[in-house]
């Protein structure tokens, strides 16, 4: 098998909650908490879950922008923590992010050519002429016209803008791009085109992709795995249409009964009852048996083991997998 591109181990992700004029650590936010996946190169992983589930966290971490409490990151077989000068500056071009929000993430008194070659000025790569043919090509590549290159981000559509952070995020020519629900702000007419070209960019430069979405047909369009998350964990992981279509965790079947889907009238549907417990406190055993419908005593006493078969994970006691 070859090195995948990627590849997370037992990762724990904390933040310390401070209290008093001591600023004493008093406890720590578990937002990702022993999670072990790894990301070939060309393949894209969804991840999906909650809000809080400590999705963009994780994928914050995988690229270097959160203190990693335990655990490893391996980057083409190499751990993160190891990489220095160059080598780290070669690495941060190879591994890019998009926001959900690109309002946010531009900065509103740059133009689009300013804003799509920041990076390449920010690297030291290209001058002057050379630069603003790439930002007039990069802009081409995602599908914005060379003419609006001086206009600001205000005078763009939402899924333009979106448009800008995707071609920012391509000029380092980088292999794997954490896209942190890159599409939820926009309109529903307006997210398909902006998903079929961030399907057409990773053909043509074969790039891998962390997709993060609480859109589970969005996920089943664009990934070919996708990786369920809870309060910090994994709870199962496996090709898209085998976990969509035969989810072996609990909570997995309840996010599933969730989406309406076409044609179906009848059926069970298990709703999720209560909120998501605070990862300053996970729950013992299981982090899910609180709002299980099927928990049975031992599911609050021994966190369920990670059994996978052809490919497909869980972590649940009533499932071997
Ligand atoms: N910088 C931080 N300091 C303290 N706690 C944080 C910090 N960032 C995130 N958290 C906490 O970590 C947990 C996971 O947050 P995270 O943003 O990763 O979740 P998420 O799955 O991306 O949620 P959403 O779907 O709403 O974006 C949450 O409880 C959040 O409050
Ligand atoms: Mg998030």
């Amino acid at each position: 098998m070859t090195e995948p591109l990627l590849s997370i181990d037992s990762l724990q992700v904390w933040f310390p909650l401070r209290h008093g004029i001591l600023n004493r650590v008093r406890g720590y936010v578990r937002a990702v908490d022993g999670v072990s996946m790894d990301i070939a190169a060309g393949e894209t992983v969804g991840l999906v879950g909650e809000s809080g589930c400590g999705k963009t966290t994780l994928g914050r971490a995988v690229l270097g922008l959160e203190k990693i409490h335990s655990g490893t990151v391996r980057y083409n077989g190499r751990d993160l923590a190891t990489f220095k000068g160059a080598e780290k500056l070669q690495w941060r071009r190879r591994c890019q992010m998009i926001f959900q929000d690109p309002f946010a993430s531009l900065n509103p008194r740059m133009t689009a050519m300013e804003l799509v070659s920041e990076g390449l000025a920010q690297h030291g790569l290209l001058k002057g002429v050379s630069r603003e043919e790439a930002a007039i090509e990069l802009m081409g590549e995602v599908g914005l016209d060379a003419e609006s290159r001086l206009r600001y981000p205000h005078e763009f559509s939402g899924g333009q803008r979106q448009r800008i952070s995707i071609a920012r995020a391509l000029s380092l020519k980088p292999e794997f791009i954490v896209c942190d629900e890159p599409v939820s702000a926009l309109d529903v007419s307006v997210q398909a085109q902006v998903i079929n070209l961030l399907i057409e960019l990773r053909e043509r430069h074969r790039l891998s992709y962390l997709f993060i979405s609480h859109d589970l047909g969005v996920v089943r369009h664009i990934a070919e795995r996708v990786a369920v998350m809870y309060l910090g964990r994994l709870v199962e992981c496996g090709g898209c249409a085998e976990v969509m279509e035969a989810p072996k965790h609990p909570y997995t079947r309840a996010l599933l009964s969730a989406v309406p889907r076409p044609g179906r009238t009848s059926g069970k549907r298990e709703l999720l009852s209560g909120d998501l417990p605070s990862p300053t406190a996970p729950p013992s055993g299981c982090p899910f048996h609180p709002r299980c419908p099927m928990a049975r005593p031992e599911c609050a006493r021994e966190a369920p083991p990670w059994r996978e078969t052809k490919g497909h994970g869980v972590a649940c006691h009533l499932n071997g997998g």
